[in-house]
Order: C-alpha cells, then sequence, then structure tokens
C-alpha cells in the first residue's frame, strides 16, 4: 500500500497501542522537511512538546536549534522526531514496551524520508536503533551503514545541558556530521 502522512498522522493521533495515550496532550510525530537527507531522533517528548505537538520546542531544542545551526542545520534541510511519539510522565525513559509499541511509526517515517543519514540522540535512541548495549559515551561519533543509511549517535542536547564538559565532543561529532552529509551528497551529484 502507499505510505501518506496523512495515514501516519491518522494512525498516530488514535493511537492508543501503550499507557502513554492516556496522558498525552498532543502526539508530537516530528518536524522539518519531510524531503531531508538527514534525520535526527531523540527520545521522546517532554512538557513542552507534549502541550505543542511538536518535538525539541523546550530547553534542550533550543540547544539542539543552536548545535545545528552551527553546522548550516535547521528544519529547513533535517528532519527531526523522536523514538516514542507521546510523553512519558515525569520525563522518565520510555519502557520497552512503549518503545516497541511506537517503533513501526518511526520506520514508516523513515521509509516516507528515506534520509542518507540517521543521527540518534542520546542512548534511548542509539539503544534502540543502533545496538541494545551501545553506550553512547564511548561509541559517539561512530558510523554504522546500514540498509542503506549511514547511522551515528551523538550526546543527547539534554545530557549537555546537565554536563559542559559533553559539549566539545558532541560539537566534534556535529561536525563530522556535516562532512558526511556534505560528502554523500556531492557523490550523488558526481
Ligand atoms: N527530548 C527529546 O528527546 N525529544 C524532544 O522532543 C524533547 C526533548
Amino acid at each position: 500500500m502507499e505510505k501518506s502522512w496523512e495515514i501516519l498522522e491518522g494512525a498516530c493521533l488514535s493511537c492508543k497501542k501503550c499507557r502513554l495515550w492516556e496522558m498525552r496532550t498532543n502526539v508530537v510525530i516530528g518536524k522539518g522537511n519531510r524531503n531531508a537527507d538527514i534525520m535526527f531522533i531523540g527520545e521522546g517528548p517532554g512538557q513542552q512538546e507534549d502541550l505543542t505537538g511538536v518535538p525539541f520546542v523546550g530547553p534542550a531544542g533550543q540547544l539542539l536549534d543552536k548545535m545545528l545551526a552551527s553546522v548550516g542545520l535547521s528544519t529547513e534541510n533535517a528532519y527531526i522526531c523522536n523514538i516514542v511519539k507521546c510523553r512519558p510522565p515525569g520525563n522518565r525513559d520510555p519502557h520497552e514496551d512503549e518503545i516497541q509499541s511506537c517503533i513501526n511509526y518511526l520506520r514508516y517515517q523513515l521509509a516516507m524520508i528515506h534520509p542518507k543519514i540517521i543521527v540518534c540522540l542520546g542512548r534511548i535512541a542509539a539503544t534502540t536503533i543502533l545496538s541494545p548495549d551501545f553506550k553512547i559515551t564511548k561509541e559517539h561519533g561512530i558510523w554504522v551503514e546500514r540498509k542503506g543509511y549511514w547511522i551515528t549517535a551523538t550526546f543527547h542536547p539534554s545530557a549537555l545541558l546537565r554536563d559542559e564538559s559533553k559539549k566539545r565532543p558532541a560539537w566534534e561529532d556535529l561536525q563530522a556530521i556535516r562532512r558526511k552529509l556534505d560528502e554523500l551528497q556531492n557523490t550523488e551529484t558526481e
């Protein structure tokens, strides 16, 4: 069957596959360019995101915007979403059953956007997408090519707000991400 954003939105807005629907104000699907070559995946909506229905609008989102802008990225040329689309109460980590209930929506989104690069923001995205035992402190910045996607992970912007010392390695990851994007876009036009 043909995929469409209308189908995805309809399914997400009426979703009751896990308990998170009971507490949500809004389902938070994604923002940015649906034709982007790069997709950033966070963990799940926080309070501001739940209230607005838009991912990464709170303090972590403001830092993410600045980091992306420093390498020429924004919602004009990137797509941003989360592993789970409803807010876990009190910003706790999403539980495994909640992730598994939601993961097909992300797969569907990925298939429609079909980016060249996927960036996992933080541990939850990295352990869900890259490998269950992924260690963000040790393995951030490593690239894996899978099913035609180049995938990497870096620190979640919330972690950078808590621990300033992670800002430099995150900045270096972003610069490498920018170089990889340029390289992949250039080989396409050669
Ligand atoms: N943290 C996330 O992982 N995602 C958001 O959308 C906001 C904060």
